[in-house]
């Protein structure tokens, strides 16, 4: 088994510019006697890739001193007979039973204080010794075992990170972590704002978590505990994502003790507001997601996450860890992907940066909570089906293409910052209104320029800037003096800036600036918000640009504002507040800041368009959804990929003489892609780039 002649120090570099294909296989829920089926199937579809094995702890270590690795030796000799290569995953987000009942302080306790009992998943307190000593031992075990093994890709640690634990240890590490971070309750009191309610500390064991017995309402699944204090609720989410990190970085340590060059990843998904990827990413070597698109979500959504794992990833790429082949029985109706949707959500990936289509799960499940998710091989056992003849085209297809080594995506022009911190904040501030969601809204401004096929980043607020023309920041509500100093030297350096209604408000504790925002952050902009109106969403206001007789709606919520040094370009014409100003640029240094006050779809894409065309920023295509187009260079080649995301043909124009990779021929001028169609084109050489 241990033959290291071939080592794949770069996620990216299997050797070939191969893309990944295949997904999470998990041979241990079935008899050895199906193993071999799975292989032939495996071939049939073309995977070459698979993971494994991701919720095995239990077979793997029937007790504390036992390990049996026999099984998986056989599998992975059945994977190398038949060259697929293997992701190796830790699979320690499922503890086995015998350590839970040994070691009852593995098991978390819940937002009420009671302790869980075995069972579930993700089921672990992430600060308990054990855990964390087993977890760490077995990936040594696995890391000594398996890092030389020759068809190794990749280590993926754990499995979607997530629990949160409420038990003493867990409240002592946030004191702890508070602790460290403030360096005294009377800076904690202070950054807090504890005097609010009369909620001061005098000594650090005086502080709780946010739970279930203390907050002041109940957060949806998978949100921030809103307490009295968003700045306690914040910095607790921000503790328990960097608890779960401290886990991450424990396993990974095991790992490159056995192995240092076999890259380290673990999956995020969601993206939800517990693990910051870029707190995380810098962490990996390789970004991976899971993406789950639900029906009907626009393309945008799932190109979100995309543009998301790429631009906080390195060498602007990063890893599809998994999708669905069909149904996700997780969803509140778990629909049939339709013909070729399939096919078109792959090209999505890869078009944005991903190096891999791989899939949850192999096999379909027979037994457990996922039997009604689907899978590569379906229950009836075989590829005679529908999505048995897509599934195995696709991997036919992929196995065509040969992506250039150095290349990858066309760096982006336009940055969105995606802000964990003001998501996390603006959940748990009482008000202003509830039905706006900060992921709504950044996603709103991500899909205007997804729509218009031009790249975007979407990076946190700390990314290196000066590399983008124009950034946008959706509702910043988190916006220290640090931050709006980095945006600010942004705009003076020639850089375009824009932000919107409730941005640039609160400081990094979630308390708000006096003034309604910081100096740095006034200056910039050249105004100050009077007053914020909110009203139900089925009352539009209108606003209009200077000079211009188009009127857009807009809703939810108004900004007044006082310019000081802006230039009003946009204006009220209804309530109390018409005539007043609702969008204003600044010129600041060489560059200008928009403050858009309002929720007006019309008025955002107006005014994208007019700051495009300023800077000059184009698509490579000349064509805009349902068409999705996205361009790759390297130095010596170019790629277009093109995607048609609605069911009629959609026709463009291409800029320039290209080979159609997929159907193997020379193309130029007018084209027509069918719905559903996907191309990908390679420039002919001594085209331009
Ligand atoms: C997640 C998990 C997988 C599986 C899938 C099902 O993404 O990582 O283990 O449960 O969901 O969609
Ligand atoms: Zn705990």
């Amino acid at each position: 088994m241990q033959s290291p002649q071939h080592r794949n120090p770069s996620p990216f570099s299997p050797g070939d510019g191969v893309i990944w294909y295949g997904g999470d296989y998990n041979p241990d829920q079935w008899e050895p006697g199906v193993w071999q089926e799975d292989i032939g199937l495996l071939n049939k579809l073309g995977v070459n890739t698979v993971t494994l094995p991701v919720f095995a702890w239990a077979r793997l270590q029937p007790g504390p001193d036992r390990f049996d690795f026999g099984w998986l030796d056989q599998i992975l000799e059945l994977l190398d007979a038949n060259e697929i290569g293997v992701i190796l995953a830790t699979p320690t987000a499922s503890q086995p039973a015998w350590m839970s009942a040994a070691y009852p302080d593995v098991l978390p306790l819940d937002s009420l204080g009671r302790r869980r009992r075995h069972g579930a998943r993700n089921n672990y307190c992430p600060t308990s010794p054990v855990y964390l000593e087993h977890a760490y031992n077995l990936a040594e075990a696995m890391g000594n075992r398996y890092a030389d093994h020759r068809r190794l890709r990749l280590w993926h640690v754990n499995n979607e990170y997530g629990p949160v634990c409420y038990c003493e240890r867990c409240t002592d590490g946030f004191r702890a972590w508070l602790a460290e971070r403030y360096g005294s309750t009377e800076r904690l009191n202070e950054a807090w704002g504890t005097a609010t309610w009369g909620h001061t500390v005098y000594d650090w064991s005086e502080i709780d978590l946010p739970s279930r017995l203390n907050v002041v309402e109940l957060a949806p699944p998978g949100a921030v505990t809103p307490s009295a204090s968003p700045s306690q609720s914040l910095d607790h989410v921000r503790y328990a994502s960097w608890s779960l990190l401290q886990c991450f970085l424990s396993e990974k340590r095991a790992l490159k003790a056995a192995g240092p060059s076999i890259p380290v990843t673990t999956n995020f998904h969601g993206p939800e507001q517990l693990i910051d990827w870029h707190e995380w990413a810098p962490h990996v070597d390789v970004v991976s997601w899971n993406s789950y698109p639900t029906d009907g979500a626009p393309a945008s959504r799932s190109g979100l996450g995309h543009d998301l794992a790429r631009a906080t990833g390195r060498q602007n790429r990063f890893l599809l860890m998994e999708g669905a082949p069909g149904p996700t029985n997780w969803h509140p109706v778990a629909t049939l992907k339709r013909p070729g949707q399939v096919r078109v959500e792959s090209y999505q990936a890869l078009a944005r940066g991903s190096g891999s289509v791989l899939f949850f799960q192999v096999r379909q499940s027979r037994a457990g909570r996922e039997v009604n998710h689907s899978a590569l091989i379906p229950r009836s056992g075989h590829l005679d089906t529908r999505m048995g003849a897509e599934l195995t085209a696709l991997g036919e297809e992929l196995r065509q293409i040969r992506l250039p080594l150095t290349a990858a995506p066309k760096r982006a022009s336009v940055g969105i910052i995606f802000d964990w911190d003001s998501w996390r904040a603006l959940q748990v501030t009482s008000g202003l209104d509830q039905r706006v969601h900060y992921f709504g809204v950044v996603a709103d401004y991500h899909r205007a320029f997804f729509d218009r096929n031009i790249p975007v980043d979407l990076i946190g607020p700390g990314h290196d800037l000066s590399k983008y023309g124009l950034v946008v920041a959706p509702m910043l509500y988190v916006a220290g003096r640090q931050t709006a100093q980095r945006l600010g030297d942004f705009v003076k350096a020639g850089g375009v800036l824009v932000t919107t209604v409730l941005s640039g408000v609160a400081d990094e504790n979630a308390c708000v600036h006096p003034g309604g925002s910081s100096e740095e952050w006034r200056e910039m902009l050249g105004c100050w918000i009077e007053e914020t109106d909110a009203r139900p969403a089925d009352h539009l206001n209108q606003i209009k640009f200077e000079d211009e007789s188009v009127s857009y709606p807009s809703d939810s919520l108004f900004d007044v504002i006082r310019p000081t040094s802006a230039r009003v370009r946009a204006t009220y014409l209804e309530d109390f507040y018409a005539g007043a100003p609702a969008i204003t640029e600044n010129h600041h240094g060489h560059g200008y800041a928009f403050h858009v006050g309002v929720m007006s779809e019309g008025a955002t894409q107006r005014l994208i368009g007019e700051i495009l065309d300023r800077l000059k920023i184009k698509a490579p295509l000349d064509a805009a959804a349902p068409l999705e187009a996205v361009e790759w260079n390297s130095p010596d080649s170019s790629l277009l990929f093109i995607i048609n995301h609605g069911r009629d043909p959609a026709a463009a124009r291409l800029p320039d003489r290209f080979r159609d990779l997929l159907a193997d021929r020379e193309i130029d001028g007018p084209i027509m892609v069918e719905g559903g169609g996907v191309m990908v084109l390679e420039r002919a050489i001594g085209g331009r780039q």
